[in-house]
């Protein structure tokens, strides 16, 4: 049975390969997608996923337009690492395919689905929590009968990437994702520790993309560019990161979790240095009264990267 899924994104490079991999995997049952801000303002996120969308078909989705700004923070984004338009700065090249559709509001839209799916639904978060937050502020007995919430953020023993300590989604609202914390909604958190061992390169981008050419395999191509380009320069590797298509495909194919923990787990809403950071156990058990939430600690990179392929760079569409 397909899992019924709503997906909120930030598009962002690496979200709009995540939203091609829900739309394609055969597990899932994509009921709405909504956007936010993140990696771009929430316009420019909101005009990507209409362009994806339209590249794969997909224009009669119910599509919401989420928050503009995070919940207490200043607005703060990633041009330099995803474009201005959050595609690499290749919008423009794909504007054919712009899908028309009537946006509605994220939050309106959430709980709709949620009121009208007879199956339960999982949201899967692939930017700051913002709208989900603001979900459960709206209506916290409706938003209890998610599922589950699988959201890409935090790091847990390891860098960060916005900042020393942060991961960037849960830098940008750590004020949502403590909403979300606390809403007693089972989460499980998809942290830039497991998303970073996950690394497209460009080589075979160029390799899988000749020999598949197809619309979906020139767009990544095309939408990886200036990604790349940016690790390159900033990471000294050649490629690019995907830690959304890894969440999407966590939660298609759970069995590629190869390790799962639970623990009390908190988040810094007000540091100088340190706002966004994740902090679980501590020695002197100050994290007592912590929500106990799971996070994926390592998955099957190899199941990963046979799947990624298979469903984006096959030989016909
Ligand atoms: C997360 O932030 C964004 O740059 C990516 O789209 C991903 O969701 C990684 O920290
Ligand atoms: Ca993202």
């Amino acid at each position: 049975m397909k899992r019924s899924v709503i997906l909120d994104v930030d598009t962002g490079v690496d979200d709009s390969i995540a939203i091609v991999l829900a739309l394609t995997l055969p597990q899932l049952d994509v009921k709405a997608i909504t956007t936010v801000s993140g990696n771009v303002h929430v316009d420019e996120v909101t005009e990507s996923t209409k362009t994806v969308l339209g590249l794969v078909n997909h224009a009669g989705i119910r599509l919401g337009k989420g928050s503009s700004a995070s919940l207490r923070r200043t607005r703060f984004h990633a041009p330099e690492v995803h474009g201005s338009d959050g595609l690499g700065n290749i919008r423009k090249k794909y504007e054919q395919y712009k899908a028309r559709i009537r946006t509605e509001r994220a939050v309106p839209l959430i709980l709709d689905i949620l009121k009208n799916t007879k199956k339960t639904v999982t949201i899967i978060a692939t930017g700051p929590l913002t709208n989900i937050a603001r979900a459960i502020q709206k209506d916290k007995r409706r938003m209890r009968h998610v599922r589950e919430i699988i959201s890409m953020g935090g790091t847990f023993g390891y860098r960060g990437n916005t900042g020393p300590l942060a991961e960037f989604n849960y830098y940008v609202d750590p004020d949502a994702v403590d909403v979300v914390l606390h809403s007693g909604i089972p989460l499980t958190i998809v942290p830039l520790n497991v998303t970073e061992t996950v690394r497209l390169r460009r080589n075979d981008v160029i390799q899988w993309s000749r020999k598949s050419n197809t619309s979906v395999s020139r767009f990544i191509a095309d939408v990886t560019r200036f990604y790349m380009d940016y690790h390159k320069k900033v990471e000294s590797f050649n490629g690019g990161y995907m830690h959304d298509p890894l969440t999407v495909t966590i939660a298609a194919v759970p069995e590629i979790v190869k390790k799962r923990i639970k623990s009390p787990i908190l988040i810094e809403t007000r540091g100088i240095y340190a706002a966004g950071t994740t902090l679980t156990r501590d020695a002197r058990g100050s994290e007592k009264k912590a929500p106990i939430v799971s996070r994926i600690a390592e998955i099957d990179r190899r199941m990963f990267w046979d799947i990624f392929r298979n469903v984006l760079f096959s030989s016909s569409g």
